[in-house]
């Protein structure tokens, strides 16, 4: 059963008219929250999370339009109507452009409120829904931002298509910076819950002493601070997904806490002895290793075993390096899009990477994983000031003196064709350099020797590092 009760903050000074348009929406099975003011309306809003959001433009103190766009900007999914004075069209406008959906005039009928409600609600759905099948109809190795089409990122991407459908708790493990947010989003957003909200919690962001009341809630007076009552982060994801990420930060006391959540799927507010029930889909993460917290004691077992119910491990940037090219032609064009109208610089969609660059670029070992390559990106490109070619020198000095490993291993990792294609005898010519540069270290600059080791004569090695010797 999907719960589609909306939950309405009607914001109007008039008491009798707020008062009646608040019974009428109630009548309509809207769950309604009223206020006389911004500021009332700003403390509600901080309460809960709110669907939609109904004000009047005028308003003492703190206007309608503020309201609109301080509401926008908490929960940018919620749906905000203006209600205008006669002749005020101009703010109205005014207030759309601050990030409300639509107006009524007043004096309206209610039927009127209501028709433009529907509507807006049924253009949000819409448009989530076409947001949905266009991400569906996206290139093949593209599931909503997840960039990558190697083995294991294949493997990555049909595991998660399948798992979005259900509602089982699921565990992302993976390095820093190997995408387990852009993970986490896409099941969300691949999921039948997609229309509710996806709520992020950082549980090694906040203070143990302020993560129990940012989870589940507080009421007034709950402790020191505490001035009203607080919907938690689980309430707000209530129909939609709760996303714990740094879940092995968890205290023990809040470890017993979740799992009763994960088990029962209920929980009280700090400070309150009402029990609340929820329907949410939790999807954790952690890069710290569980199973050894759970064997050193510092996880508990049972929560483990009930987060750990899909595990979903994303492979580091090191074991996926085929992706490299794609990744960074996807980070050169959100760059663009990011940047879209700048002066100064040539077109970004058009900056490419040179040959040499991208060998670096694919011989580094990326322990900052997927982030760590955006970082080098956007430096690059910053370095490259215009210019529309990222060269080795516009990459950082740790990844500017990145090498191959050895052939052997570059070959069997296998030579990837990069989508643009490539210069076959630039390439080959490379990796000659390559091998007969490192033959003469190991040998001391002895040609003979270095001949020797790469099975060539003296004349032929010396004829090809004259060809192939770079022009300085
Ligand atoms: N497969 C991918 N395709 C495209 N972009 C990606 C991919 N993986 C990661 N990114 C990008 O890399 C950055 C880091 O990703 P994300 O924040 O999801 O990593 P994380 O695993 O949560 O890292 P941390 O452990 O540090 O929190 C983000 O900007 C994200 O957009
Ligand atoms: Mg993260």
């Amino acid at each position: 059963m999907t719960d589609t009760t909306k939950h309405l903050l009607l914001v109007e000074d008039e008491a009798p008219l707020r008062q009646a348009v608040a019974h009428q929406l109630i009548d309509r099975g809207y769950r309604v929250e009223q206020a006389d003011s911004g500021e009332r309306a700003m403390a509600l809003l901080a309460e809960f999370a709110f669907d939609v959001i109904v004000s009047d433009l005028r308003l003492p103190g703190m206007d309608g339009a503020s309201l609109v766009q301080a509401a926008v900007d908490r929960y940018p999914e919620i749906i905000a109507i203006v209600i205008t004075g006669y002749g005020t069209v101009k703010d109205a406008v005014d207030a759309i452009k601050r990030g409300a959906w639509d107006f009524v005039n007043k004096p309206f009928q209610i039927d009127e409120l209501l028709h433009v409600l529907e509507s807006a609600i049924e253009q949000r759905r819409l448009k989530s829904e076409n947001a949905y099948l266009r991400a569906q109809l996206d290139q093949r190795y593209r599931f909503d931002g997840i960039v990558g089409k190697s083995r294991p990122m294949a493997r990555l991407l049909q595991l998660v298509e399948t798992i979005a459908g259900t509602n089982s708790t699921i565990l992302i493990t993976g390095e820093t910076g190997t995408g387990k947010e852009v993970v986490a989003r896409s099941i969300h957003h691949n999921s039948p819950r997609r229309m509710n909200r996806f709520v992020a919690l950082n549980c090694s962001a906040i203070p143990e002493t302020l993560l129990e009341a940012e989870l589940f809630g507080h009421v007034r007076g709950a402790f020191t601070g505490a001035s009203g009552n607080r919907q938690g982060r689980l309430e707000q994801a209530h129909k939609g997904t709760l996303f714990l990420d740094e879940v092995g930060t968890m205290s023990a006391a809040l470890q017993m806490k979740l799992l009763r959540v994960l088990q029962e799927r209920e929980f009280e507010r700090v400070g309150d002895s009402n029990t609340i029930k929820v329907d949410v889909r939790v999807i954790a993460a952690t890069n710290s290793d569980l199973t050894k917290l759970v064997a050193e004691g510092e996880f508990r077992e049972d929560l483990f075993y009930r987060l750990n119910v899909i595990p979903v491990p994303l492979p580091p940037l090191r074991e996926r390096k085929d992706d490299i090219p794609l990744l960074v032609r996807h980070l050169l064009d959100k760059l663009t899009a990011a940047d879209d109208g700048a002066v100064g610089h040539a077109a970004r969609a058009d900056i490419t990477v040179t040959q040499e660059a991208m060998r670096r670029l694919m011989a580094y070992n990326w322990p900052g994983n997927v982030r760590q390559l955006e970082n080098a990106i956007e430096r690059a490109v910053a370095f490259g000031a215009g210019r529309s070619q990222i060269d080795v020198g516009d990459l950082p000095p740790e990844i500017q003196e990145a090498k191959e490993p050895a052939l052997s291993a570059a070959v069997s990792s296998g030579v990837l064709l990069p989508e643009d294609g490539m210069n076959l005898d630039m390439f080959i010519a490379g990796i000659e350099r390559d091998l007969i540069q490192r033959s003469l270290e190991r040998t001391g600059g002895n040609k003979g020797k270095a001949a020797r080791l790469l099975n060539l004569k003296r004349t032929t090695l010396v004829e090809k590092l004259k060809r192939l010797s770079p022009p300085e």
